[in-house]
Parts: structure tokens; C-alpha cells; sequence
């Protein structure tokens, strides 16, 4: 008994000495006092050979002993598994690293408010292809080959191919619809668009649209003011006020544009506004009836209205950006502005 005792105390001693730098070394300490064939297992077998009135005190302090054991055992392997997790000594609590989320670009978001817009008047979004042939661009929409208003849009023609063109407006995408879709059509036409132009703060090679169309019976002349006036005191606020200056198009008569008072200086005279108080921000008439006969639609029967504006023009009122050339820069400290927007 005496001997046993010793030799528990001795263990003891060993045990809480024990240490280990990794995982391996928590295994072997395992392995050598808590497996099968361990150093505990082994001590536990003299218990047959303590004399039955010891029998109750050995077995106590035999289980403190294994419990021992193994409380080391946890200890080392707590310790060691932190180490093979992270690395021996890590903070932490260091904050991360935030992640940068993206924003949305400021011509999807004015995009997006003028499409909101028009789909509550009933207008569908209707989208085309940005590589187009002559007639959709230009033919269809009452311009010939030779037309002089042709030069009011600087094109670019595909080299392999000059029947297509890269398109100069969106008034293709109408020329798509008023081919498959009979009246009443009411869409509009979001798009990219490509002009031969020189790039400064004023003018870029492309730029952005929303054209609409309108065609049913009785259409007329004051349901265009009507609608595009609904849509700039959405746009900009009841306070806005609106005139429209006669203008030609070739794909409407009568033509007309469109003016807002400059929200900038409210009248006072500006740089955008070029000190008139007022700035152009669309086109538009009303469907000329030989674009309608173009694709078969009855000019007698129905009339309609047609109108197309620049995103960037509405960007730029909306924001006050200055300079085209900045929404294609791809500047991250230009873009992070625009945050929280639709
Ligand atoms: N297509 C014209 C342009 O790009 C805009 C417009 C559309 C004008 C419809 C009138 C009617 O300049």
C-alpha cells in the first residue's frame, strides 16, 4: 500500500511538471497516462490487490488521481489547439478590416428615378441593341440617306460592315417596338447612346438616354406637356417651372424642346444656365406621320407624342457635376458620393 501511495505522489509530480508546445506533445502525454495501455490504467490495476478494507480509501484516491490526469490532459490540449488555430500570440480583440462596399453609379441612379417615374404612368421599359443597321437609327425615323439633319448626330460607322452603326439615339428602340407591337404602345427607352465627338467637360464619344413613346387615338399636343411636366416636378420639385421652345426633329412635327428653371441659381443667372435662368433638358413632338405609315400604323387613326433627354443633362442638374468626362473616370472619390441613393 505504502509503496503504491509513493509511486501516485510521484506520478503527480511528473504530471504537473508535464508541458507541451503542440499538438503532438499533448497526444504522446494522452497517450502515455491516459491510453489503454497508459500509466493511470495500469495503477488502477493493483486495485485488485488492496486488501478489502482499503478498498473504498484506495479507490478515492486512485479517481482523484486519473481525474488529475486528465485535467492536465485538457489543459495541454486547450492550450495547444489555440496555437495551431491562430498563431501563438494574436489579439483578439483587433477590430477587422472593414470590407469597402460598392455604391451605386450616379447615372443608374438618376436612370433608375426617371424609369420609377414613367412606370407610374403606365409606360413599359423597352431596351434594343446598341450596334444598329441604318434604317432603325435613321431611316424608320424619317431620315434618309443624305437627309441634312443626319449631321445633327456625328456617327460612328462599323468599319467592317457600314450598314451598322453604332446607334446615335434611342429613338432605334422605338423604331423596334412601333415594328413589333401595335398601338396603343406606351414605352420608354433607357439606353447607352454614341456620338463621334470630341471629349471635353461638355461632350463625350457616349452618353446616356431615356427616350419615350407614346401612340394611341386622340393623343395629343397637351397630353405631352401634361406628361413631361408631371415628370420634371417629380424629378426636381413642384417649385420647377417649365417652357417649351419650338425645334425641329425630324422624327416629329411639331417639334419642341424643353426647358426647366435652372435649379442652380433658381433664375438668378448661372454658368449652367448660361445667366438665362433656363436649361434645356429634352426633345421632343409629336410623331411624325410618316414615321407611324413606316411601320403601318394608320396616321389618321392614331397620333402620338415622342420625347428624349440625356441622363447625364438630369445628373448633372441633380448633383451639380460639372464635367462629363468624371461619370466614365471610374474615380472612386467621385462615385463613394453618391451612397444611399436608389
Ligand atoms: N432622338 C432625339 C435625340 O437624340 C431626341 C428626341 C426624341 C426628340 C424624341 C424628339 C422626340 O436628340
Amino acid at each position: 500500500m505504502e509503496a503504491l501511495l509513493q509511486q501516485i505522489e510521484g506520478y503527480k509530480q511528473e504530471i504537473a511538471a508535464a508541458d507541451a508546445t503542440n499538438a503532438e506533445m499533448a497526444e504522446a502525454f494522452r497517450i502515455k497516462w491516459l491510453g489503454t495501455k497508459g500509466l493511470v490504467k495500469a495503477i488502477m490495476g493493483e486495485m485488485k490487490n488492496v486488501p478489502n478494507e482499503q478498498k473504498k480509501a484506495f479507490g478515492q484516491i486512485l479517481n482523484d488521481f486519473k481525474l488529475f490526469a486528465e485535467t492536465k490532459y485538457e489543459a495541454l490540449k486547450a492550450n495547444t489547439a489555440a496555437d495551431i488555430a491562430t498563431g501563438p500570440s494574436i489579439d483578439l480583440s483587433l477590430p477587422g478590416d472593414a470590407i469597402a462596399v460598392g455604391t451605386r453609379h450616379p447615372l443608374n441612379i438618376v436612370r433608375n428615378q426617371i424609369v420609377a417615374i414613367f412606370r407610374r404612368l403606365g409606360f413599359a421599359v423597352a431596351e434594343g441593341p446598341e450596334i444598329e443597321d441604318d434604317w432603325h437609327n435613321f431611316g424608320a425615323m424619317n431620315l434618309p440617306e443624305d437627309h441634312p439633319a443626319r449631321d445633327m448626330q456625328d456617327t460612328f460607322y462599323i468599319n467592317q460592315n457600314p450598314a451598322w452603326l453604332l446607334r446615335t439615339h434611342t429613338s432605334s428602340v422605338q423604331a423596334r417596338v412601333m415594328e413589333t407591337q401595335k398601338p396603343p404602345i406606351r414605352v420608354i427607352c433607357p439606353g447607352r447612346v454614341y456620338r463621334n465627338e470630341t471629349i471635353s467637360a461638355r461632350a463625350h464619344c457616349f452618353f446616356h438616354q431615356v427616350e419615350g413613346l407614346y401612340i394611341d387615338e386622340n393623343v395629343s399636343f397637351a397630353d405631352l406637356k401634361q406628361t413631361l411636366y408631371f415628370f420634371v416636378q417629380e424629378m426636381f420639385g413642384k417649385d420647377v417651372k417649365v417652357r417649351f421652345r419650338p425645334s425641329y426633329f425630324p422624327f416629329t412635327e411639331p417639334s419642341a424642346e424643353m426647358d426647366i428653371s435652372c435649379l442652380i441659381c433658381a433664375g438668378d443667372g448661372c454658368n449652367i444656365c448660361k445667366h438665362t435662368g433656363w436649361v434645356e433638358i429634352l426633345g421632343s413632338g409629336m410623331v411624325h406621320p410618316k414615321v407611324l405609315e413606316n411601320f403601318g400604323i394608320d396616321s389618321n387613326k392614331y397620333t402620338g407624342f415622342a420625347f428624349g433627354m440625356g441622363v447625364e443633362r438630369i445628373t448633372q442638374l441633380k448633383y451639380q457635376v460639372n464635367d462629363l468626362r468624371l461619370y466614365s473616370q471610374n474615380d472612386v472619390r467621385f462615385l463613394k458620393q453618391f451612397t444611399g441613393a436608389m
